[in-house]
């Protein structure tokens, strides 16, 4: 039962990290990478937070530690203002069915021996006293809700396409009523033809449901059509944060600034930006020294190198850039 005053944010994520151990090679020492190297968030209640950068920013890595699905290396979680004990078992078993993912691949992600049926009983099963009658009811009306006929829940995945596959991940998601859903990528994997019904399907079960999406999508054109807030990352820490609108329509970080020039339909609609992204994104091994971005940054100066930038507010966002004042001040520029 909770207890939640409405202002307090239903997930908050303090300064996480996760840091994996890797060797380089056969014979190699050892290194470590820092997939996530302290993020936080306050998710409210009801909310879409979106988070983009590019592949291997931290995206996932940060799923998977809201979702209780690792732990991570450092940082705390809370839900509804309650920290969660990351290394209690009873407690991560009632965290896990608060908040629940949706992966990018719905061919992997379902169990393909089990029926649909069994795959939505199984929360169910673990988690509540509900009789059999109470489940297969449940059950029929959850099939229902995303659009998929009760009595098809007899089938196995394979039988069903991809869209209705991550159908049956989203029914599976939400049985539990959660409070949030981490959706990772969650129609990368689709064909484009089925992408906005399920997304749509995504956003109006959200608001019918009551629950807050972490939407994690590398497509600004979808975050920009489903998201309340936007976290941009880049090699495991956030550069930018804050409401789509002024992220998006005012962006300040110069890497915020090349993913949104990176993506036509977002550029369209908004005066011109036209800051090239050079490079490929360096090794979160050996991540730039400063300002992770400097080495592709076409406004580094000495400072970015030597100094980590801290997230702080500049207009209306919170922005990790030692340049943000000045760039707030000056109009993206066409190149
Ligand atoms: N289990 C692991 N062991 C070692 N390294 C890992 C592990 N999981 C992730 N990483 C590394 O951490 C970094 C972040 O990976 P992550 O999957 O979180 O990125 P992402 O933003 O989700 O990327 P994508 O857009 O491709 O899904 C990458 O460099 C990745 O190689
Ligand atoms: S701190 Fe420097 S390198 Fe980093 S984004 Fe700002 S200007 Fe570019
Ligand atoms: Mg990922």
């Amino acid at each position: 039962m909770t207890t939640a005053n409405p202002s307090t944010p239903v997930l908050k994520a303090e300064d996480l990290s996760r840091h994996y151990a890797v060797r380089n090679g056969l014979f190699r020492p050892k290194g470590t990478v820092r997939a996530l190297a302290g993020v936080s968030f306050s998710l409210p209640a009801g909310r879409t937070l979106a988070v983009v950068g590019e592949s291997g920013c931290g995206k996932s890595t940060l799923a998977r530690q809201v979702t209780f699905i690792e732990s991570p290396t450092a940082g705390t979680i809370q839900l509804d203002g309650q920290p969660v004990a990351l290394h209690d078992h009873a407690a991560l078993k009632q965290a896990r069915t608060q908040v629940q993912i949706v992966f990018q691949n719905p061919y992997g992600s379902l169990n393909p021996r089990k029926t649909v049926r069994s795959t939505l009983e199984e929360p169910l099963i673990i988690n509540t006293r509900m009789t059999t009658a109470e489940r297969r009811e449940r059950v029929d009306w959850m099939m229902a809700k995303v659009g998929l006929r009760p009595e098809h829940s007899a089938r196995y995945p394979h039988m069903f396409s991809g869209g209705q596959r991550q159908r049956i991940a989203i029914a599976r998601a939400l049985m539990l009523n959660p409070r949030v859903v981490v959706a990772d990528e969650p129609v990368s994997a689709l064909d484009v033809s089925v992408r906005a019904q399920v997304l749509n399907l995504l956003m109006d079960l959200g608001e019918e449901f009551g629950v807050a999406y972490l939407f994690i999508s590398h497509d600004l054109s979808v975050v920009r059509h489903i998201s309340d807030e936007v976290m941009v990352m880049y090699l495991g820490r956030t550069v930018e944060i804050g409401p789509r609108e002024t992220l998006l329509d005012t962006p300040l970080h110069p890497y915020t600034r090349a993913l949104i020039a990176a993506t036509p339909q977002i550029e369209a609609s908004r005066r011109q930006v036209r800051i090239p992204l050079k490079g490929e994104l360096p090794s979160p091994l050996n991540p730039p020294s400063g300002c992770a971005f400097h080495t592709r940054c076409p406004h580094a100066v000495a400072r970015c190198k030597a100094e980590v930038p801290l997230l702080r507010a500049v207009a209306g966002r919170e922005v990790a850039c030692h340049l943000a004042e000045s760039l707030a001040a000056e109009p993206d520029t066409p190149a």
